[in-house]
């Protein structure tokens, strides 16, 4: 077979994780398609940030994690041993809670990873600066400051340059671990409108605490609880009709 589109970018079966010896997912099953946004919802502790630091290999930064299961990664093994986790990160680009933007300007933010593939031509790097800050609906607010640190900008601002700096390698999925809790609610509202414009064009898994943040700006909503993954399906689902009690007692505020 060449050539066929395939239906999900990642396909995830069976995965289970442990920090030493607790497991803390019990064989998740999962897939993603190739674009719009799915949103993880879940109490505190359920799993969800293990789960999305999984899908980049986060987990091998730290000791004593161990994980199974199958991932293809639009026919990427991501745990095979041949996989290049540096590559792979370019590929599965993440936000974090906190903004964190380099103790640099806000251009040398943006290029960092580029400049890490190899890539001097400054025109090549010009244009992903502006092509990359659009995207992030941060280039009219910081286009005369390029050259100033980014740690000078608000909160909301550097959040909207780390999703520069991710999206200026071109990832194919993106994965947000509550990007909006961090900022105050003009900021939040930024951020969801930015995803939204992206959402077209890219994969994007976003952990979120907020229903109604899920309900604004998700087309699929997954819910997990303790280590286990109740129902996905339809973000309108989820919310209005979902199959599972527990996940009908979560999203109408009666736990978590
Ligand atoms: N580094 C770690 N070492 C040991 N246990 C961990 C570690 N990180 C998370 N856990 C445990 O794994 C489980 C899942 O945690 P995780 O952080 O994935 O939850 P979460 O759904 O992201 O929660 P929150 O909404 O609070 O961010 C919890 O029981 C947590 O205590
Ligand atoms: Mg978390």
């Amino acid at each position: 077979m060449t050539d066929t589109k395939r239906e999900n970018i990642l396909e995830t079966r069976d995965v289970k994780l442990w920090y030493g010896q607790k497991e803390a997912l019990h064989g998740i099953n999962l897939n993603f398609p190739q674009k719009g946004i799915t949103a993880l919802i879940g109490p505190s502790g359920s799993g969800k940030s293990t789960y999305i630091r999984a899908l980049n290999r986060m987990h091998d930064l730290e000791d004593n994690v161990t994980v199974t299961g199958s991932f293809n990664f639009n026919g990427t093994d991501i745990y095979a041993p041949t996989t290049d986790t540096v590559d792979l990160r370019k590929r599965i680009g993440m936000v974090f809670q906190q903004p964190n933007p380099f103790p640099f300007s806000i251009y040398e933010n943006v290029v960092f990873g580029l400049k890490l593939a190899g890539i001097k031509d400054k025109s090549v790097l010009d244009e992903a600066v502006e092509k990359s800050l659009k995207q992030a609906s941060i280039w009219e607010e910081v286009k005369d400051d390029l050259h100033k640190s980014a740690l000078g900008l608000s909160g909301g601002q550097q959040q909207r340059v780390s999703l520069a700096r991710v999206l200026a390698t071109a990832p194919e999925l993106l994965l947000l671990d509550e990007p909006t809790s961090a900022l105050d609610p003009v900021s939040s509202h930024n951020i969801e409108e930015t995803l939204l414009n992206l959402r077209d064009d890219y994969a994007m898994i976003i952990v979120t605490h907020s229903m109604s943040q899920a309900s604004r700006i998700s087309d699929r909503t997954a819910f997990f609880l303790n280590g286990d993954l109740i129902e996905v399906d339809t973000t309108k689902h989820i919310f209005l009709n979902p199959q599972s009690q527990e996940t009908q007692d979560y999203v109408s505020g009666r736990f978590g």
